[in-house]
């Protein structure tokens, strides 16, 4: 595995495998990883002749009063998981490398960020989307893997691989979880002993949301009343959002029919985590 912290660097070994027509895998991160992101690697390892990892806290995404100082960092311990999950480059840039001067061009999400997290935080996918166009600019991936941790992350990446006409699969890979529920997060390991054991209601509450309409509730504002209740009522932690729209195009529901996401934020003292389960309903 080589270490690649220069764009220039970078670019020249992409050339590299390019003119020997060696597909391309890309694992975008911000680190410290976990069997989240090794299922992401492990993916890519399997369908392409190349995998690239970059691991990159980007400054781009966070706001003002977020965690961007304090956003779990261990290079070290990156590296040698990096180097078991075959990786072949990975690219770790700096903050002056990636944005060496302000901005003279960003991307605006237009669609799907007045919702969930986008709602919640202003600008994030702005700053997401603009990092994952350069890193595809430099990359050129033939597939990028995307977790549905995420969801919202991945419908405005597909959203941004189709307007900008990127000849990249994105490819959405599904949630990976600890024993007892709680989806697997670098920010996990920020949780008090009792709000890690607390924490568990998300996946708890989505559960039981799915439970309900598998017994034939089909109404929204009841859905997220259960599991504002289960969190608010059992536990210490607070709701940022609990919403249910349609996926992967993020708008409200008349009925609840089709693909829909039902999606959750919940901070547990300074700790804001996420969760969501997708469904089909027919
Ligand atoms: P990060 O939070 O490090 O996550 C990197 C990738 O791992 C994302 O696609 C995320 O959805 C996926 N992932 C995280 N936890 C997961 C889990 N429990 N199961 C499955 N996949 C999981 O997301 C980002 O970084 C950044 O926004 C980034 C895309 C790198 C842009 O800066």
């Amino acid at each position: 595995m080589k270490v690649i912290t220069t764009i220039k660097d970078m670019q020249v070994e992409i050339n590299k495998q390019k003119s020997q027509s060696k597909s391309i895998g890309f694992v975008p991160t911000m680190g410290f990883l976990h069997d989240g992101h090794l299922t992401l690697l492990n993916r890519a390892r399997q369908e392409n002749d190349i995998v690239v990892l970059s691991i990159f806290v980007n400054p781009l995404q966070f706001g003002p009063t977020e965690d961007y100082s304090t956003y779990p960092r261990d290079f070290e311990r990156d590296r040698a998981l990096a180097e078991c999950e075959k990786v072949d480059f990975l690219f770790y840039p700096s903050v002056e490398e990636m944005y060496p001067h302000p901005s003279s061009v960003k991307v605006f999400v237009e669609d799907r960020t007045d919702v969930l997290c986008g709602k919640s935080r202003p600008g994030h996918f702005d700053g997401v989307a603009t990092v994952i166009t350069k890193f595809f600019n430099i990359i050129l991936p033939t597939k990028a893997y995307f977790g549905k941790k995420d969801a919202q992350q991945v419908a405005v990446i597909e959203g941004l691989i189709t307007d900008f006409n990127f000849p990249i699969e994105l490819i959405p890979v599904d949630i990976v979880r600890e024993e007892d529920g709680l989806a697997k997060s670098s920010r996990n390991v920020y949780l008090s002993p009792e709000d890690r054991k607390q924490a568990i209601v998300l996946n708890k509450s989505l559960i039981a949301a799915k439970t309900a309409i598998a017994d034939g509730e089909r109404n929204c504002t009841n859905l997220i009343s259960l599991i504002s209740k289960m969190i608010t009522y059992g536990t210490n932690g607070i709701v940022d959002y609990v919403e249910i729209l349609t996926y992967p195009q993020l708008k409200p529901l008349e009925n609840l029919e089709g693909t829909i996401i039902i999606a959750l934020a919940v901070k547990f003292t300074k700790v804001r985590l996420i969760d969501n389960i997708i469904l089909e309903i027919h």
